[in-house]
C-alpha cells in the first residue's frame, strides 16, 4: 500500500520547478552534489567487520567535541592541573560525566582501532593495491596510541601521570638531540608541552593521516571479501559492487551511535580515574591497558628504555608484514603462516600485559637513576610548584 502510494505520486513542477522526471533536490544535493557520495562499493562495506576504520573516525569526532568542553576547565600547569580537574568532576554541572566520556570514549577508539587493525591483518587487506593505506594506517596507530593517547594520561597530573612522565623523559634521553631539544624544560614544563601536542599538534598530524588514509580507501575502494571466488582479485568487477558509499556511511553513523551511546551510559555509571596526587616520588605505578605489555617488558629487563624498544618493535613488525606476505591471495586458509604469525605476536601482547596485571607493581632502573635524581617536578621546580595543592 504505502509502495504504491509512494510511486504514484507526483510532483507538480510549477513555476521555475524541475520537471517532474527530475528527482527532487534538497539543499544537500543542490549546494554539496552530496550524490556524489553514491559511488558503488562492495556491498560489504556495510557489515561491520567492514565499518570498524569509520566507527574510529567516529570516535576521534566525539573525542575532538568532547575535548574541546574539556579544555575549557582544565589548567595544564602543574601546579593547577590536578586541581582544575577536581574542581570540574566535583563543581562544574555535567563535569564528571564530560570527563568519563571523552576518557570512556578514548577507550573505546583504541579498541575499534585494534579491531579494525587485525580485520585487516586477517582478510589480508595490506596487499597490492592497499599497502599504502597499511603505512598511512600504522602511522595512524604509532600517533594515535602512543601519541594522543599517552600525552591524554599525563595532563591529570596524579601519580600515575608522573610515572609517566618519568618514562617519557626516558624516551627523550633515547632519541638523541631531538629529544634534547623536546625535553629542554628551561621555560615551560614537560607536562604543558604534552597537552599543547595533545590538543594541537597530534590532532593535526591525526587529520593529515586520516585524510591520506581516507583518500587512498576512496581510490582504491574496499577490498572483496576474502573467502571465495573473489579471495585473489585486487577489486570487485564494477558489476559486482552492489552497494554504495552512502549506505556504507550510514551504516557506520548506525553502529557508530549505538557504539558511543554505550559510551555515554558507560561514562554516566562509572567516572574517569583520577589517581592521588603527585607525591614527587616515582611509584612506578600501573600504566593504562593498551601500555601494559610495555610495562611487563620493562619488568623483565628491568630497564625502562625498554618500552622505546618495545614500541620501536611492534610498529617493525607490522611494517614489514605486506613485505613478507606478498602475492595476491587473501583468504586466511591459504595464509597460515601469516595468520599463525599474527596469533604469536597478539598471544604475547596479550599474555605480557595479562602478566603485567597481576604482578605486583615494581620499580623500573632508568639511567641517573638514584634517590637524589632530579625529578621532572623538581628541575621545573626552579619555576613553579608542582606540588598540585
Ligand atoms: C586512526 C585510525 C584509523 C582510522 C580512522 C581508519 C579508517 C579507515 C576506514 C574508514 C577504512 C574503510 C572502511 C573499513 O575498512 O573499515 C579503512 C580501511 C583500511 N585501513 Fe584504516 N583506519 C585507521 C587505522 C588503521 C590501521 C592502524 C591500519 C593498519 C595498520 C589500517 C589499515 C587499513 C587498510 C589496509 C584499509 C583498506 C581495507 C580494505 O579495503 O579492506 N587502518 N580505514
Amino acid at each position: 500500500m504505502a509502495k504504491a502510494k509512494h510511486t504514484n505520486t507526483t510532483r507538480d513542477p510549477g513555476h521555475g520547478r524541475p520537471p517532474a522526471s527530475t528527482p527532487p533536490q534538497g539543499v544537500l544535493e543542490r549546494y554539496a552534489k552530496i550524490s556524489s557520495l553514491n559511488y558503488p562499493v562492495p556491498a560489504h562495506g556495510r557489515t561491520l567487520a567492514y565499518t570498524l576504520g569509520g566507527i574510529t573516525f567516529v570516535g576521534f569526532m566525539v573525542l575532538f567535541a568532547s575535548g574541546v568542553l574539556l579544555q575549557q576547565f582544565f589548567d595544564p600547569a602543574p601546579e593547577r592541573a590536578y586541581t582544575s580537574v577536581e574542581h570540574l568532576v566535583k563543581t562544574v554541572p555535567g563535569g564528571a560525566f564530560l570527563r568519563a566520556f571523552h576518557y570512556w570514549a578514548a577507550q573505546a577508539v583504541v579498541l575499534t582501532l585494534l579491531l579494525h587493525l587485525a580485520r585487516v591483518f586477517f582478510g589480508g587487506a595490506y596487499k597490492a593495491p592497499r599497502t599504502l593505506t597499511w603505512y598511512f594506517g600504522v602511522a595512524l596507530l604509532g600517533t594515535a596510541l602512543f601519541g594522543s593517547y599517552f600525552t591524554g594520561t599525563v595532563l591529570k597530573w596524579d601519580q600515575e601521570s608522573f610515572d609517566a612522565l618519568v618514562h617519557y623523559r626516558e624516551t627523550l634521553k633515547t632519541l638523541g638531540p631531538i629529544g634534547t631539544f623536546l625535553g629542554s624544560t628551561e621555560a615551560v614544563s614537560l607536562n604543558v608541552k604534552l597537552f599543547a601536542s595533545h590538543v594541537t599538534l597530534l590532532p593535526l598530524v591525526l587529520v593529515l593521516l586520516i585524510a591520506g588514509h581516507f583518500y587512498l580507501v576512496h581510490v582504491l575502494n574496499l577490498s572483496p571479501l576474502p573467502f571465495g571466488e573473489d579471495s585473489a582479485r585486487a577489486t570487485l568487477p564494477p558489476d559486482r559492487m552492489t552497494g554504495t558509499f552512502m549506505e556504507h556511511t550510514r551504516s557506520i553513523l548506525l553502529y557508530g551511535a549505538i557504539y558511543y551511546g554505550l559510551v555515554a551510559v558507560l561514562a554516566w555509571a562509572i567516572p574517569a580515574p583520577l589517581g592521588p596526587p603527585v607525591s614527587g616520588e616515582e611509584m612506578s605505578i600501573k600504566p593504562p591497558w593498551p601500555f601494559l605489555w610495555l610495562y611487563a617488558i620493562e619488568n623483565m629487563t628491568g630497564r625502562m628504555d625498554s618500552m622505546v624498544h618495545g614500541i620501536v618493535t611492534l610498529l617493525l613488525v607490522l611494517a614489514v608484514v605486506p613485505l613478507l606476505d606478498r602475492g595476491p591471495e587473501r583468504n586466511p586458509m591459504n595464509r597460515r603462516g601469516t595468520i599463525a604469525a599474527g596469533a604469536v605476536v597478539l598471544l604475547t601482547l596479550v599474555g605480557l600485559s595479562v602478566y603485567a596485571a597481576i604482578t605486583p607493581p615494581q620499580m623500573h632502573h632508568h639511567e641517573g637513576m638514584s634517590p637524589g635524581m632530579p625529578m621532572p617536578h623538581e628541575e621545573e621546580g626552579a619555576h613553579h610548584d608542582d606540588t598540585p595543592h
